[in-house]
């Protein structure tokens, strides 16, 4: 038997084109956001090229945040490429998430500067109307919570888990959901069938950082990685995020889960993944949108993606600092900003803007592979500055170490997130239970 196949996308977050889409309003809201939103069409139709033209792998899952906020006509043009793909032989599994459905109105259109209501898609008509993406045909479906399990080859499953939780504050599984999870997984195994995972929001925090941001993880993230790795899972893909990020978690019986996180299809670092199931082992390797039809100010696509990235993170800069911090940040360079804390810095950063650094470094957490390790002129300098500043974070550590074990150790904190000894966010090879047949 060969081995299987298939790519990951998510995060599509397609907005339809027969939506209005420019002017001030329009340009307010895409300031604030990583992806591009006005560019879906053109990036999603390039992207699935791309994958069409790939014959020898023919599944792809999307674990949800198909459309952009849940308009019913971006479903319509979003379902119609997915039909597209399947003219070309492709078979799409896939799961819906919380900007697939609107319950309050909440879709619009822009047109200078008003916001237009447009027709939203009610959760509960989403599963029949991707009933030919996964559903359908389901070895198990559990409908309540839009779950199913997928033959997707002779000896492998797929557990698609809706994790919409309660569309509130709870994100995860429920109880009867997870019931039916673990007998799903128990009854794959003891049909000597190798099964592994999707969800939408990620199951574990990819970054030391992220175990502080609620929306960076299932709520209840560290039981359900437990429970689903001591029952034998090991395997899980996810997004949400926007980041690209493979992550372990193992239990106190020694069960190890892997979350291997996608980026946003049509945001920065924009990803998409192949992963390739051979025998002990999921080959996974990262690509990425080479170009797509858009007016891009001259820019390759790459160019732009960070672009918009980088425009993200100032905003949100713009927002928390005083002006006089602004002021001061745009001219700090990291020579200066050595000379304050009285240490020489490398020649070779010297003339960077600190500020520039400190946008790289979140930039680099959701590309991945973050290059900043023991050795390099940023990590040295960083651990200067830390050091430096330990009156400060000694204080930290001792308010909030005790509550939030990550902070007991501030530099420890930062330095990992700067710098990834393992460099495998993007391309990795994991070892799994998978015996092909
Ligand atoms: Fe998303
Ligand atoms: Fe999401």
């Amino acid at each position: 038997m060969e081995n299987l196949s298939f790519y990951l996308v998510t995060d599509t977050h397609y907005f339809d084109s027969s939506f209005k889409r420019s002017g001030k309003a329009y340009e307010d809201r895409s300031v604030t956001d990583q992806k591009c939103v006005a560019e879906t069409p053109e990036i999603i139709d390039a992207g699935f090229e791309q994958i069409a033209q790939d014959k020898d792998t023919n599944i792809i899952l999307i674990p949800g945040d198909l459309v952009y906020r849940g308009e019913y006509q971006s479903h319509v043009g979003f379902r119609e490429r997915l039909y597209k793909l399947q003219e070309y032989g492709k078979k799409i599994y896939l799961i819906t998430a919380r900007h697939d459905y609107c319950e309050d109105g909440e879709p619009v259109e822009f047109e200078d500067d008003r916001l237009i209501r447009v027709k939203g898609m009610p959760r509960d008509e989403l599963r029949d109307f991707y009933k030919d993406f996964g559903f359908e045909g389901a070895v198990s479906e559990h409908r309540e919570s839009m779950s199913y399990v997928a033959q997707l080859s002779d000896g492998v499953r797929l557990l698609a888990l809706n994790c919409d939780g309660d569309c509130k504050d709870f994100k995860g599984l429920w109880e009867n959901q997870m019931d039916w999870a673990l007998e799903q997984i128990q009854k794959a195994h003891s049909e000597g069938q190798y099964i592994f995972a999707m969800t939408h929001y990620p199951l574990l925090p990819f970054s030391p950082i992220m175990n502080l941001i609620g929306d960076a993880h299932l709520t209840d993230w560290e039981k359900t990685a437990q429970t689903l790795a001591d029952a034998g899972l090991d395997l899980i893909f996810t997004g949400h995020m926007h980041a690209q990020a493979v992550t372990d978690y193992t239990t106190e019986n020694g069960n190890k889960i892997t979350d291997v996180q996608t980026g946003s299809f049509v945001g920065c670092p924009c990803a998409y993944r192949k992963v390739i199931l051979s025998n002990g082992a999921a080959e996974i390797k990262s690509y990425t949108i080479n170009d797509f039809d858009y007016d891009k100010n001259g820019k390759t696509a790459k160019e732009y993606f960070e672009w918009r990235f980088n425009r993200m993170i100032e905003w949100k800069m713009d927002e928390i600092l005083p002006k006089p911090a602004k002021k001061l940040l745009n001219k700090l360079t990291v020579k200066k900003l050595g000379r304050l804390l009285f240490f020489k810095v490398d020649k070779s950063i010297e003339n960077k803007l600190a500020k520039d650094v400190g946008i790289e470094f979140v930039r680099n957490i959701f590309v991945g592979n973050e290059p900043y390790v023991k050795d390099t002129p940023i990590y040295e300098t960083m651990s200067k500055i830390l050091k430096r500043l330990h009156p400060v974070t000694h204080i930290i550590e001792k308010k909030t170490g005790a509550k939030n074990p990550v902070l007991s150790d501030i530099d420890a904190f930062i330095l990992s997130m700067i710098g990834d000894e393992k460099q495998r966010d993007w391309d990795a090879v994991l070892k799994i239970n998978y015996i092909r047949k």
